[in-house]
């Protein structure tokens, strides 16, 4: 089976417990958990403050390899030793927006955003980068009057916009939020459900979102709260 002919998605952790070792001392951080995202699903996943949000969003995108049990992406279970064939499935069907943004400081939004549609945009299973969606985005994140600003000169909750847009703009299969809404306004927030609102229509495609926020839970599929190592289903 050639993964990249699917035209659906399936992301399913199985059995997958999770330690950081640190200076010798293992800290256990997920314990046998199972999760299994379908098309079309918006899920949530809440915790507080270092429950383990980022080390699940880490697993999730392939960055961090599960001390027991396995990762599978539409059946196939991932090889972490295969580095190079990570790396395209994550260029090929991932979106991420992370708590540390990583943006050019020296340039512009949207130098930052087709610097990044280029580096994906050797993979034929890409789509072309769609213009109107990207103005569509840049006008709904209230970006369009700062595109002649250098990155250095936005504020954190610009540059968190930025990198939620960046997420977004290459339709990726596979969408990941790490607290989207940390620095934004209530304006900003409410453009973001609209936008993730438009994204439960695709059917083929994935959205996590790691949040305190609990207004999200009315707009997901499935709902988890991370307590004792665990992932508990939050009945909605
Ligand atoms: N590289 C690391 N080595 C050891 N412990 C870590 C590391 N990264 C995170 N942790 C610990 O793992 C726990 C979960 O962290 P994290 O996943 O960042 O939580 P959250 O995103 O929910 O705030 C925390 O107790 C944190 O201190
Ligand atoms: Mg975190």
């Amino acid at each position: 089976m050639k993964l990249e002919d699917k035209d659906t998605i399936q992301l399913e952790l199985s059995n997958v417990s999770f330690n950081y070792n640190q200076q010798g001392q293992s800290i256990k951080i997920f314990e046998d958990i199972n999760l299994k995202c379908t098309a079309g699903n918006i899920i949530t996943i809440m915790g507080p403050s270092g429950s383990g949000k980022t080390t699940l969003l880490h697993l999730l995108a392939l960055i961090y390899k599960p001390s027991t049990g396995q990762i599978m992406l539409n059946g196939q279970e991932i090889d972490f030793e295969d580095i190079e064939k990570i790396d395209t499935l994550r260029k090929t069907y991932f979106g991420i927006h992370t708590q540390e943004i990583l943006l050019f400081e020296k340039i512009g939004i949207v130098e930052n955003l087709m610097i990044d549609f280029e580096i994906h945009s050797d993979l034929p299973e890409k789509e072309k980068l769609d213009r109107e969606y990207l103005i569509e985005l840049i006008y709904s994140l209230n970006l369009n009057h700062l595109l002649s600003r250098k990155v250095n000169e936005l504020s954190m909750g610009e540059k968190q916009r930025l990198s939620i847009i960046r997420s977004l703009i290459s339709k990726p299969k596979l969408l990941i939020l790490d607290e989207p809404t940390a620095s934004l306004d209530y304006d900003n927030v409410l453009s973001l459900i609209k936008i993730l609102n438009k994204l439960r229509m695709n059917k083929d495609q994935i959205t996590i979102i790691f949040t305190h926020d609990p207004l999200f839970l009315r707009y997901s599929h499935q709902s988890y709260r991370i307590s004792n190592y665990k992932l508990n289903k939050i009945e909605n």
